[in-house]
């Protein structure tokens, strides 16, 4: 205004006393993502605050050993080891929860809700099994949670079915939604690595989690569908409920049959609406080659939405690491900071409710499928025999079936007989497995893998 109370007047329009607000934002963990997200409010401060119309300002990251190198450029009087404290600090408006694990970090972020501050988090694990207690308690002291890191890294899928997916009814999900496992599918597939050496790779590179077992063996990818089927389905979703097989039992001779019968393996998460309830499962898959999701390579996430109205679509990027995942914190801290902006906080429904009641997890014996089994036996005359009519006694049609020297096995004593399946009833497959392995026939464990279909 000038001195008459008239607007002064820029090319760009009217100005009044413009000060620049700031949003205060406390950082609880300040690892790979956490290190991400100081570099990104850095590197792109100006166009931040040109998009938020505020200025994110680091008031304090807590870590747990103050004397460790940093991946980020802060400064160290940020710094500091108690972690509650900084969560209900006076000045933090946002707090920034990017420590992992659950127990503490269900503290947290309860303690800074109940303290008035908005969250932001990268944790799947925390909102798998907390989640409902932290939608109830962020929905009644009226302040913003948001999670999009949480589930593909930096691809926006809680964006895209909360909001540009709001109106429509989706009907199934599948999703590579675990980067350190894709990149061992991958890196398998090539050849030339142990499943240890490719691991210790995702590792170093900062995709895998603290304890990366729940990364091979299925359940941050369950983590991931618990939080996916809530917002695809409106249903809660004990993680229970979910089928979780791992990677950890592939084996290369099942990667080459993959490729030889024009399929590529990938650790998949499905959500399935049924007339009945809806399928939820994460395992190892076939994928024809000739899918989308077969060409996922490296970290990279993918999830292919098929729904009423829209029909397919798919959302793809980087799942996990440093940038990508810091990316998708920073956009979530730039929407609440809006919210905070126009006293809108605590608006935006946590939870889709959409048109299905309590919706009941169908049990994986019902589940149908085709399938690929390996059975290694010895190569002796009978056991061929022996194989398909156990199979055939349990109503499992054989599509194709092989026999394959085990690699390295000069002597022939151990053979892989593989099978691929007509479409059959998963508990029929598996009673057929059982009474496989009690025919006395196996030198190992049998192979499954379910084939998209
Ligand atoms: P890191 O292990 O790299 O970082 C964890 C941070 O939390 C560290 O800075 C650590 O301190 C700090 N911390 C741990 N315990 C305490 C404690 N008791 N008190 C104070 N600070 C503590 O994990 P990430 O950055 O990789 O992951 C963070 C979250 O983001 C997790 O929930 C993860 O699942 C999720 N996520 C990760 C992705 C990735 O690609 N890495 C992608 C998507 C989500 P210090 O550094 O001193 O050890
Ligand atoms: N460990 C996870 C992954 C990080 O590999 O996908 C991203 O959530």
């Amino acid at each position: 205004m000038d001195g008459r109370g008239r607007a002064l007047l820029v090319p760009h329009g009217p100005i009044v006393n413009y000060r620049m607000r700031e949003i205060g934002v406390g950082l609880l963990g300040l690892g790979n993502v956490g290190a991400g997200v100081v570099r990104l409010l850095e590197e792109n401060a100006k166009a931040i605050e040109a998009r938020l119309g505020a200025k994110l300002v680091i008031r304090g990251a807590a870590v747990r050993d103050l004397g460790k190198e940093r991946r980020a450029e802060i400064d160290s009087s940020l710094l500091c080891d108690d972690p509650m404290e900084l969560a209900t600090r006076e000045g933090i408006d946002i707090v920034c929860e990017l420590i992992g694990g659950e127990e503490l970090a269900r503290e947290l972020v309860l303690a800074a809700i109940g303290a008035n501050k908005q969250v932001v988090t990268a944790n799947k694990a925390l909102l798998a099994v907390h989640g409902e207690e932290l939608y109830a308690s962020a929905e009644s002291n009226g302040v913003d949670l948001y999670y999009e890191a949480a589930v593909c890294g930096g691809i926006p899928i809680i964006r895209a079915l909360r909001e540009g997916l709001a109106s429509d009814r989706i009907e199934s999900i599948a999703g590579i939604v675990n980067g350190t496992s894709n990149f061992i599918t991958c890196a398998m597939a090539q050849g030339g690595q142990s499943f240890e050496e490719v691991l210790a790779t995702a590792q170093a590179e900062g995709y895998a989690e603290a304890d990366p077992t729940l990364d091979i063996g299925g359940g941050d990818a369950a983590h991931k569908l618990a939080i996916l089927a809530m917002l695809c389905f409106g249903t809660r979703v004990e993680l229970d409920d979910i089928h979780v097989e791992g990677i950890e039992t592939l084996a290369e001779i099942d990667y080459a049959m993959a490729k030889q019968h024009g399929y590529v393996i990938k650790s998949l998460a499905m959500g399935v609406r049924r007339e009945m309830g809806i399928e939820l499962r994460v395992h190892p898959a076939m994928v024809p080659q000739s899918w989308l999701l077969a060409d996922v390579p490296d970290t990279k996430n993918a999830v292919y939405v098929r729904s009423y109205a829209l029909g397919p679509s798919m959302y793809y990027g980087a799942g996990a690491g440093m940038m990508p995942t810091a990316m998708s914190v920073v956009s979530d801290l730039i929407e609440v900071g809006r919210n905070l902006g126009a006293n809108a906080t605590g608006s935006m429904p946590l939870r889709i409710q959409r048109d299905l009641p309590a919706t009941a997890v169908i049990p994986m014996a019902q589940l149908r499928s085709h399938y690929y089994l390996r059975f290694t036996v010895a190569d002796l005359p009978g056991t061929l025999g022996k194989l398909t009519t156990i199979l055939g006694q349990h109503q499992v049609s054989i599509a194709n079936l092989s026999q394959t020297v085990m690699p390295g096995d000069d002597e022939h004593e151990q053979v892989a007989v593989v099978a691929r399946t007509h479409e059959a009833l998963e508990e029929h497959v598996q009673s057929a497995l059982q009474a496989i392995a009690g025919a006395g026939l196996l030198l190992a464990p049998t192979q499954l893998i379910r084939i998209a279909s």
